[in-house]
């Protein structure tokens, strides 16, 4: 991104005028599942009521990486959209090379910095200007269970990684698939991401992937998170190479499969479907992480725009997400909790009570960790090296665990490059 920065700044200005009316506003997202269009539906309607029109963005797949190249592409060319959904580091990319409008005024109406957690407020500031605005806190480490399957293997609900395995053998000698798994990358890295934290724990898992400890990060703890991550491979189906997320969620829905490993927003693909948490489907931590809490927030950035129309529409879009009802009603079906320390979580389900409780206890006893796999911890190209590694050692079997670790710890410092 560094040595693209000249082209870039030239390609801005040199930026046509927009053409299009300053009542529509252009959201770049990948909330495309059953679930996540559900949620943001809601968005859309709720800017329809104020008078503006959404013009729809949508690219599907792999967890935003689509979307994101698509972003680049536009932006490159002089083209951005209004809104984007970028996250994480990236904010911070993208704000220090100048694209992103300050939405200082609305949070500073809205009184932000006394509504989003301190944690939060970090991500969503570039040199002390806020230029994003927060949706929600995922939890990623997360299991899904049918508990119909559980009953007929006779199994019990892991609560470890060993026990995790003595389930997946009950489950899998009675004929279901033990773990649902898309072996895309980011689902595979969703997947290590939560054996790395129960193996290393919260304080080596940052150590290692934020503080690049090049020691933790080609160590025995590693080694055993490989092993295990492997291990688990065992227990997916044949059918797994290259099946989305939701596609692989409906596995657990439908009584096929045992468990899924992944972050709430697979709560949304169940409600969807008309299922009740706590009787059709389960939520429990993922093994062993219950005290931690590795987190993921989804935000909106605003492209700096000169047409004043286009920067209303766009800063009551910021100050919509905000909302109190409009957080409860979109969490709610999205499977994250609110951003908003004041939000009153009666009405949420036992997961979304659940989450929250977790959030609160991992952020007082330092267990909270942002995501490896979910654009929180690492910047882009980290990211995007540590699926490749990650996914490249899961699906082949004769690649080493000693040339993976040698990659991990080349692919956590790609940031610095
Ligand atoms: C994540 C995003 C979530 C969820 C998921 C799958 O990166 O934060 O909101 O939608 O991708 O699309």
């Amino acid at each position: 991104m560094k040595k693209i920065l000249p082209l870039l700044l030239a390609m801005s200005l040199a930026a046509p005028a927009y053409a299009d009316t300053p009542s529509d506003v252009e959201v770049l997202h990948w909330w495309t599942s059953g679930g996540e269009a559900r949620s943001v539906d809601n968005l859309k309607e709720k800017m329809k009521k104020e008078g503006y029109i959404w013009k729809d963005f949508a690219v599907a797949g792999r967890a935003g990486q689509s979307a994101i190249n698509t972003l680049r592409i536009r932006a490159l060319s002089g083209n951005p959209p209004d809104v984007a959904q970028i996250k994480g580091p990236e904010i911070q990319e993208w704000g220090k090379l100048g694209f992103l409008a300050s939405l200082d005024d609305v949070a500073a109406k809205q009184h932000w910095n006394e509504l989003i957690p301190r944690r939060v407020q970090e991500y969503l500031k570039v040199d002390g200007h806020y230029v994003a605005v927060p949706f929600n806190i995922h939890r990623v480490n997360w299991l899904w269970a049918n508990p119909e399957v559980f009953e007929k293997a006779d199994a019990e609900l892991p609560v470890t990684l060993d026990d995790f395995f003595v389930a997946a053998e009950k489950i899998k000698a009675a004929g279901y698939i033990p773990l649902a798994l898309g072996s895309e990358a980011w689902q595979e890295s969703t997947l290590f991401e939560s054996i790395a934290l129960a193996i290393m724990g919260p304080e080596d898992f940052r150590k290692a992937f934020i503080d690049k400890d090049t020691a933790l990060l080609t160590g025995e703890k590693m080694r055993e998170t490989l092993l295990t991550f492997r291990k688990m491979k065992q227990y997916t189906d044949a059918d797994s190479p290259g099946r989305n997320w939701s596609d692989t969620t409906s596995l657990v829905i439908e009584g096929k499969a045992a468990m899924q490993m992944m972050g709430d927003w697979a709560k949304g693909e169940f409600l969807a479907a008309n299922k009740e948490a706590g009787k059709d489907f389960l939520c429990i931590p993922a093994p062993g992480t219950a005290n931690q809490f590795s987190f993921n927030i989804d935000s909106f950035v605003f492209f700096k725009n000169s047409n004043a129309g286009k920067t209303d529409s766009q800063r009551t879009l910021a100050k919509l997400i905000l909302d109190p009802d409009f957080q409860r009603e979109f969490n709610m079906s999205k499977g994250s909790i609110p951003v908003r320390v004041d939000s009153d979580m009666e009405g949420f389900d036992t997961c979304g009570k659940e989450s929250m409780q977790a959030f609160l206890r991992a952020a007082a006893t330092d267990n909270l960790v942002p995501s490896l796999s979910h654009n929180m911890a690492v910047g882009r190209a980290s990211q995007i090296a540590l699926f490749d590694v990650i996914s490249r050692f899961f699906d082949d079997d004769d690649v080493s665990v000693d040339e993976t670790m040698r990659y991990i710890r080349a692919a956590v410092l790609a940031d610095n490059l």
